[in-house]
């Protein structure tokens, strides 16, 4: 192997405690790792990228490292990175599948049984000191066993969730590009042709989705107004997926009974309209977050990082760098 002293992979600040310090390189190559909060430095030095989710990987970006060869994105999804402008300057793209598939899968069945169960309100009264004992109609929620999940996305997240809530006794349909014998045969689920109709079939609605031009607001006004009255919204995915005014509008009117966010469109920003509703369960962006997944996301990324740079194919590339 060439030697490439003085090369460097340039690594997001706030993986250092899952990296160690001193992770290890093809060709001696050395990490900077890169401060958190702060824009990507500009350097010919750098030919491997290892970014999180949240940091833009644009035209500008990979024009300040000519050098790059691969951004390991730190993460399943990757629509923080332009695959066209990295396809156009040779540099490859490789993600963190299925290592996260059950940690973001538990999160999705979590925020599933806290919407049905109303345990946001629960805790409020209990942590206000008003509670003013059980009573025979406190809180009701919605059983889940014999309802219908409408899974929309049988991916890998989606078809993990599917399995867990077919546990709980519920039916699960689902709506996807194509056919899958995964999310059929593992928990049972039948396919529907067309989203509208799975939105008005189901009691429960998850999001398995990319953030892509497509599914921008899929879930939208007139989306949301399909769903049967009293269902639930659950999200995992990506927040750019659901048009959120239009959704805080839903819970307020009472059309939709109550709804579990773990993503929202512009993050870290949670808008108040939904932060704020009672029966709106949000959480900071933590589905992959297990010490296990994390780990091993790093563990992934750091190996497609190092396949690349020793010339070898990427573990698990999103495209190819031809081209
Ligand atoms: C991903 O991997 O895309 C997640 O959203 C990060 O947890």
């Amino acid at each position: 192997m060439t030697v490439s002293a003085g090369r460097l992979v340039l690594v997001a600040g706030e993986l250092h405690d899952l990296s160690g310090p001193d992770p290890e390189w093809p060709g001696g190559r050395e990490t900077l790792f890169h401060a958190p909060g702060t824009s990507l430095p500009r350097r010919r030095d750098v030919d491997a990228l290892i970014p999180l989710v949240s940091q833009p990987v644009g035209e500008r970006e990979l024009a300040g490292l000519p050098g790059l060869r691969v951004v390991a994105n730190y993460g399943v999804g990757y629509d923080n990175i332009d695959l066209a402008a990295a396809r156009r300057a040779g540099v490859t793209v490789t993600n963190t599948p299925d290592v996260l598939t059950d940690a973001t899968a538990d999160l999705a069945m979590a925020l599933i049984l806290a919407a049905a169960r109303r345990l946001r309100e629960g805790l409020d009264l209990a942590r206000s000191g008003d509670w003013s004992g059980w009573h025979p109609v406190q809180l009701l929620g919605m059983g889940l066993s014999g309802r219908v999940l409408g899974i929309v996305g049988a991916g890998r997240i989606g078809t993990a969730t599917a399995r867990r809530a077919a546990a709980f006794g519920m039916e699960i349909a689902y709506w996807n590009r194509s056919r899958s014998a995964a999310i059929e045969s593992g928990a049972g689920a039948k396919r529907v042709e067309r989203l509208p109709e799975l939105l008005s079939a189901a009691d429960v609605v998850s999001l398995h989705l990319p953030s892509t031009p497509d599914t921008r607001h899929l879930l939208d006004e007139a989306a949301l107004a399909v769903m049967k009255p009293g269902a639930i919204l659950v999200n995992t995915s990506r927040g750019a997926v659901v048009d959120e005014s239009a959704l805080a509008q839903a819970l307020s009117s009472g059309r939709l009974a109550a709804a579990g966010l773990d993503v929202f469109e512009r993050e870290p920003e949670i808008p108040a309209d939904l932060r704020n509703h009672p029966g709106c369960v949000v959480l900071p962006h933590l589905g992959s977050a297990t010490r296990e997944a994390r780990q091993a996301m790093w563990d992934l990324a750091a190996a497609n990082a190092r396949a690349v740079l020793a010339g070898e194919a990427a573990l698990t590339p999103v495209q190819s760098s031809a081209g």
